[in-house]
């Protein structure tokens, strides 16, 4: 009998971007209804590096979306002291994203020097820190640039083979596979986006710039091996939506990288899930195992979908979200 109706632990989205200023309220009620719990990447302006950055972030978005709980993170500098580490996780902070120079939105501030970090990645191993990489190399061709990537992580198992590491949205089929080689402490996150769309929905037409992101959304073969970590029922995959939203005339006149799927990614990875015959695996994907890997409560609170097509606006907050003007069979229960 097909399946209508889904009651599961509430999400949580493990790496999503929502901003500062006056758009974060909507940005931050947005995924708090289809979520219990964020991490919020701290790419913004100035970035999230000191404990008590970190703190006031926690406290804007908390207070603009109640009932929503945020899981704090840092973004790695060089500078960071063993000292500075420890107070970090003293505050609260699970993990420390990394950002190489470059790679991606409001990251000239990133790090050019992989081997100054060194001594970041050994304090934050020996504080049980999570290392969480955006990992492309950004100088190399761009459909290569996360496969390229993806030896940093052997090295970091042989330097640090404590620590646990994060390779998130996670891109080609050779990242996956990297995942799956590695030992239990490498885990990599999985987006809706790149769950449901290859490059051609992105360039294969006419352009569609409100799908374009980093890492870019690449081939079949990719997507298919996406999709398999993804309803393989193994614990080092789970959700985080990289949900990063642009302003429509940013996205249409800038090419800002970044696609805004608060609203879409969850039904849409209930269809992924739905289409193929693996509903009984969302759960885990959804709200189970990312909450392990972090060491964290599994969240109480229920949420209901149920099969009831919906039409996602063409437009909101000035965004265009994805899947913008098309049918969507699953929604939240009311
Ligand atoms: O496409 C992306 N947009 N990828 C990222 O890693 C960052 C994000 C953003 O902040 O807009
Ligand atoms: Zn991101």
């Amino acid at each position: 009998m097909a399946i209508d109706r889904i009651t599961i632990r509430k999400p949580d989205d493990l790496h999503i971007h929502l901003r500062q200023g006056e758009l974060l309220q909507d940005y931050a009620q947005d995924v708090g209804k289809w979520c219990k719990r964020v991490v919020p990447m701290p790419n913004t302006v100035p970035p999230v590096i000191t404990a008590n950055q970190m703190l006031d972030y926690k406290k804007v978005i908390e207070e603009a979306s109640p009932g929503l709980v945020v899981v704090p993170v840092f973004k790695i500098d060089a500078s960071l002291t063993f000292d500075d580490i420890k107070a970090l996780k003293k505050s609260g902070a699970f993990m420390g994203k990394y950002y190489p120079q470059g790679a991606t939105t409001n990251s000239k501030g990133g790090n050019t020097d992989w081997k100054s970090c060194f001594s970041v990645f050994e304090a934050m191993e020996s504080e049980g820190l999570i290392l969480s990489m955006h990992g492309e190399e950004p100088d190399d061709p761009v459909l290569l640039r996360e496969e390229r990537y993806l030896s940093r992580l052997d090295e970091l198992l042989m330097n640090f083979p404590k620590l646990k590491v994060i390779l998130e949205h996670v891109s080609t089929k050779a990242g996956i596979d990297k995942v799956l080689s590695l030992p239990s402490n490498f885990a990599g996150t999985i987006t809706a986006h790149h769950l449901h769309y290859t490059l051609d929905d992105v360039i294969g037409g006419s352009l569609n710039s409100h799908l374009f992101c980093k890492p870019i959304i690449k081939s079949a073969e990719d997507r298919q091996a996406i999709r398999a970590a993804a309803f393989s029922g193994n614990p080092k995959f789970f959700y985080g939506s990289d949900s990063a939203p642009h302003q429509k005339r940013d996205k249409e006149l800038k090419g800002a990288a970044g696609i805004y799927s608060a609203l879409t990614a969850i039904p849409t990875v209930i269809e992924e899930f739905e289409s193929a015959n693996k509903l009984d695996c969302l759960e885990n994907f959804l709200s189970t195992y990312g909450a392990n890997f972090y060491n964290l409560e599994l969240n109480q609170e229920k949420i209901t979908f149920e099969k009831k097509t919906w039409t996602c606006p063409q437009e909101i907050h000035g965004v265009v979200p994805m899947r913008a003007g098309e049918s969507i069979s699953w929604n939240r229960a009311q």
